[in-house]
C-alpha cells in the first residue's frame, strides 16, 4: 500500500469535508491530514484538529483564528491562519499530496489555482470554481500536469464511465438530476415555498446552498457548466435528464451508440472515495441499490419553464466569457437572501436574470477580470434584491 496520502481538506466542517474525514477515519493506513480549513464553525474545526492533528488550520476571519487558538491545547504544534491567503497556503503546503476542495462558493477559486500552481492533484467538489473560471482552471491544470478528479456524483459517474476510452469515442453526456423537492409542484405555488421546504431534499443530504440550488435546478445548471469544462464537451452534447430515483448518477454515450451508466445508492462517500483513491476502489461496504424493490427507473426532460434557473445556466455556458461567473455570483447572493427570508423562491431566478442582463459581457477573461465580474455581479444582485422588496 505504501506511505499514506497526505490530504488538505478545504471546507472540513461542511458536508463534503465531514464525509471526507469519515473516509480518512476508516482508512488511517491510507490517509493522513496535513491541513484543514473551515469558515465560521470554529468549535467543529477544533474537534477535528484534536482528532486528526494537521500541521496547519485555516478559518475565514481573524477573530475566528483567535477563538480557535483559545480552544486548542496550548502545547499543540499547529500553525493557524485565516482568510483567502490562508486557504491558498493550506492548498499549497509542501507535504500535501492531494487537495480536497469542499468549500462552497466562489471562495474556492483562488485556493484551487494555488493547488494547481503547487502541482497538487485536486479532488474537486467546489463546482463554483469551474463555473466561474473553467477555461482558465482547466488550461492551467493541463499545463502543470495536475489531475482534477471530480467529486460531484454526476461527474464522478461520467469520469468512471469514460474510463480509458479515448476522447474522440465519447459523443454525449447524460447528466441526471433528481428534480428536487418541487419536481411536481405547480408553478403558481412556487411563491409559497419557504426556506425550510426547499431545504428538504428528497434523496441527498448536503449543505444549505447546494440544497437550495437543487430545488431551483440551478445546481444542475452549475453542473452542466462544470461538465462542459471537465470533459471538454460542447454544450449541445450535454443532455440533462430528470431521474427522481437518483440511482443512475449519470451516463456517457459513445460514437457507436452504446451508453454506459454508473449506478449506486445516493451517498457522497462513494464519489469522494473514488477521487481520493483513484485508480483504486476502497472497500466502503455501502449497500447496493435494491433492484428488485425499485419499481422502475424513470427519465424525463427538465421543465425549463418551471425551473428557469437551469435555462439561465445553459445560456451562460453557451455564451461563456464572464457570464458564468456573473450567474454564479448572483446566484450565491440570491440564495443567501432567500435563506434569510429577504426574497421569495421565484425571486432567485429574477435576481440572477436581471443581473445577467445588466452585466457588460467580456469574452476570454483572465482571473482578475473574472474576479472583478464576480464582485460587480454581487453588488448588482444586491440592488436587484432591493427592487424585489420595493
Ligand atoms: N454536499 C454534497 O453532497 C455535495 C455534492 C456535490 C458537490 N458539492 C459541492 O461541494 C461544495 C461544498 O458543499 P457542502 O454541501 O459540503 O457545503 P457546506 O456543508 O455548506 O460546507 C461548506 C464548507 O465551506 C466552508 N466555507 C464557507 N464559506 C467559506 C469562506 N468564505 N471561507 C472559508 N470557508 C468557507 C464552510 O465552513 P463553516 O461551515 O465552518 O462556516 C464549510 O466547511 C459545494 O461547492 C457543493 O456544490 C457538495
Amino acid at each position: 500500500m505504501g506511505t499514506p496520502k497526505n490530504l488538505a481538506i478545504l471546507g472540513a466542517t461542511g458536508s463534503i469535508g465531514s464525509s471526507t474525514l469519515d473516509i480518512v477515519r476508516r482508512f488511517p493506513e491510507r490517509y493522513t491530514i496535513r491541513s484543514l480549513t473551515a469558515g465560521r464553525n470554529i468549535e467543529r474545526l477544533a474537534l477535528q484538529i484534536e482528532e486528526f492533528r494537521p500541521a496547519l488550520a485555516v478559518v475565514q476571519e481573524e477573530a475566528g483564528r483567535d477563538r480557535l487558538r483559545s480552544l486548542l491545547p496550548g502545547d499543540l504544534d499547529i500553525e493557524l491562519l485565516w482568510g483567502e491567503d490562508g486557504l491558498a497556503a493550506a492548498a499549497a503546503l509542501p507535504e500535501v499530496d492531494m487537495v480536497v476542495t469542499g468549500v462552497v462558493g466562489a471562495v474556492g477559486l483562488m485556493p484551487t489555482l494555488a493547488a494547481i500552481d503547487a502541482g497538487k492533484p485536486i479532488a474537486l467538489a467546489n463546482k463554483e470554481t469551474l463555473v466561474m473560471a473553467g477555461e482558465v482552471v482547466m488550461a492551467r491544470a493541463a499545463a502543470a500536469g495536475v489531475p482534477i478528479l471530480p467529486v460531484d456524483s454526476e461527474h464522478s459517474a461520467i469520469f468512471q464511465c469514460i474510463g480509458q476510452h479515448p476522447r474522440q469515442e465519447v459523443d454525449r453526456l447524460f447528466l441526471t438530476a433528481s428534480g428536487g423537492p418541487f419536481r411536481t409542484l405547480a408553478a403558481d405555488r412556487f411563491d409559497t415555498i419557504r426556506p425550510e421546504d426547499a431545504l428538504k431534499h428528497p434523496n441527498w443530504s448536503m449543505g444549505a446552498k447546494i440544497t437550495i440550488d437543487s430545488a431551483t435546478l440551478m445546481n444542475k445548471g452549475l453542473e452542466f457548466i462544470e461538465a462542459r469544462h471537465l470533459f471538454d464537451m460542447a454544450p449541445e452534447k450535454i443532455q440533462v435528464l430528470v431521474h427522481p430515483q437518483s440511482i443512475v448518477h449519470s451516463m456517457v454515450g459513445f460514437v457507436d451508440g452504446s451508453v454506459l451508466a454508473q449506478l449506486g445508492i445516493p451517498d457522497m462517500k462513494g464519489p469522494i472515495a473514488y477521487a481520493l483513491a483513484y485508480p483504486d476502489r476502497l472497500p466502503l461496504g455501502l449497500d447496493y441499490p435494491d433492484f428488485t424493490a425499485l419499481a422502475n427507473l424513470t427519465f424525463e426532460p427538465p421543465d425549463l419553464k418551471r425551473f428557469p434557473c437551469l435555462a439561465l445556466a445553459m445560456d451562460a455556458c453557451a455564451q461563456g466569457g464572464t457570464l458564468p461567473a456573473v450567474l454564479n455570483a448572483a446566484n450565491e447572493i440570491a440564495v443567501n437572501a432567500f435563506l434569510q427570508r429577504r426574497i421569495g423562491f421565484p425571486d432567485i431566478y429574477r435576481v440572477i436574470a436581471s443581473t445577467m442582463t445588466r452585466h457588460g459581457h467580456q469574452s476570454r477573461p483572465n482571473v482578475e477580470q473574472i474576479r472583478e465580474a464576480d464582485r460587480l455581479a454581487r453588488t448588482m444582485a444586491g440592488e436587484e434584491i432591493q427592487k424585489c422588496n420595493a
